[in-house]
């Protein structure tokens, strides 16, 4: 029913007088009003159009009164229904309120005033009823809208979970690359040195390196694909950390230009860590690739120094250069994937992100310390309880 459109009440009784009374009665009221007196021209009403208020005889002589009351109800259940009724049938009148009839009257009308009265509470109900049911709609429709969000929401999630994982997939990809490109330089050098090589037991030694750098490189495959889960210890052996970094220096002899960086050790003996070779090895290669890098070149030559030890639970480890420095503002910035201020082609900007997620899987900590023009000290930190 629109807000504008009057109410619509229906009265229906055999006895003319009374029509005349009610029309009466009701004639003031801003409803329209039909008044009909028989059952068949009720249901005419009541099929062919909306009606809010059914007053209706119960005792029609073609149709039951409550015939009327259960059509009105069936084609609008918010329609009321006043029936009224004789003294001799208060029963039926019970029955009607069970049928779901607002209310009903007695005859003969001893009080006029109070159908009026009882059509207005019916009217009054009525239209609580319909602003519940407004509510209820509009209820539904924003539930609906509220549902289409999340559907969407759940569908956005759902494409950035995939391109997240495509983005993991790319930097895993890239970090394989930059990983294995030491090795694989190495195995390079050495072939071609083995290729021109006279001395047998030099060649073998050659030989035996180009499988070490295989090994290496199969097990940096391995590893990388691995690195969101936590430091397994079925994998760890013992890790002399000396012999690791030696390791390291010769694979970053071999595999970048260092000609005219000098490298200095100063590294405690038995030094053991819990770990995986080959990630303790990444760690320093990178961190002194960085450092021969940032050093290469400087006046009179690079100085690259690399200390380790333990004080109480912790192995510590530093590297040193006399390189240009690293700005505060860019110390938060390099251990992030692909942050590099070298020349296209020259850095991935993968090396630091790589070194930070192996510390951190073991538990450590990296830090770096630098002023602008007196070199770079980056600092690992390892604890040794398990
Ligand atoms: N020892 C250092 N001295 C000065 N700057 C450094 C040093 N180590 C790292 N940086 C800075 O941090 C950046 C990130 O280093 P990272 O190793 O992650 O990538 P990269 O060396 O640029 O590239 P890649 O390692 O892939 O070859 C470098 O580009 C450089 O600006
Ligand atoms: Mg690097």
């Amino acid at each position: 029913m629109q807000p504008h459109e009057k109410k619509h009440l229906l009265i229906v009784d055999d006895e003319p007088v009374i029509l005349q009374i009610l029309k009466a009665v009701f004639e003031e009221e801003p409803w329209r009003l039909t008044l009909v007196g028989t059952g068949a021209e009720a249901r005419r009403v009541l099929q062919s159009e909306r009606v809010d208020l059914l007053l209706t005889d119960k005792n029609l002589p073609d149709v039951n009164g409550l015939e009327l009351l259960r059509i009105a109800k069936e084609r609008e259940p918010l329609c009321e229904v006043i029936i009224l009724t004789g003294y001799g049938s208060l029963e039926t009148a019970l029955a009607a309120m069970e049928l779901d009839a607002f209310d009903y009257v007695l005859k003969p009308l001893n009080n006029v005033f109070d159908i009026r009265k009882k059509a207005r509470q019916a009217f009054a109900k009525q239209d609580v009823a319909l602003e519940n049911r407004r509510l209820i709609l509009e209820l539904r429709e924003k539930n609906g809208a509220l549902e289409a969000a999340l559907d969407e929401t759940r569908a956005l999630q759902a494409e950035l979970i995939q391109s997240e994982k495509l983005a993991g997939i790319g930097t895993l990809a890239a970090g394989i690359a930059h990983e294995i490109s030491s090795p694989l330089f190495g195995i390079m050098g050495l072939a071609e040195a083995i290729a021109d090589e006279q001395d047998l037991a030099l060649a073998q030694s050659y030989a035996r390196d180009v499988v070490e750098y295989c090994r290496t490189v199969r097990d940096i495959v391995v590893e990388l694909s691995s690195y969101s889960r936590a430091a397994s210890n079925e994998y760890l052996t013992t890790v002399e950390l000396a012999r690791v970094v030696h390791d390291a220096l010769r694979l970053v002899e071999r595999s970048a230009d260092v000609r005219n960086v000098r490298f200095e050790m100063d590294i405690e003996e038995g030094l053991l860590l819990q770990a995986r070779t080959n990630e303790v090895q990444q760690v320093f290669v990178n961190l002194l690739k960085n450092a021969a890098e940032a050093t290469g070149e400087q006046e009179g030559g690079g100085l690259v120094r690399l200390a380790a030890g333990r004080t109480g639970n912790t192995v510590w480890a530093t590297v040193s250069d006399n390189g240009p420095g690293i700005e505060p503002e860019k110390q938060k910035l390099i251990f992030d994937p692909f942050y590099t201020t070298k020349a296209p082609g020259k850095g991935t900007g993968l090396g630091l992100n790589i070194v930070y997620r192996i510390v951190t899987k073991y538990r450590g900590v990296i830090t770096v310390d630098s002023r602008p023009g007196q070199g770079a000290t980056f600092e690992l930190r390892f604890p040794l309880d398990p």
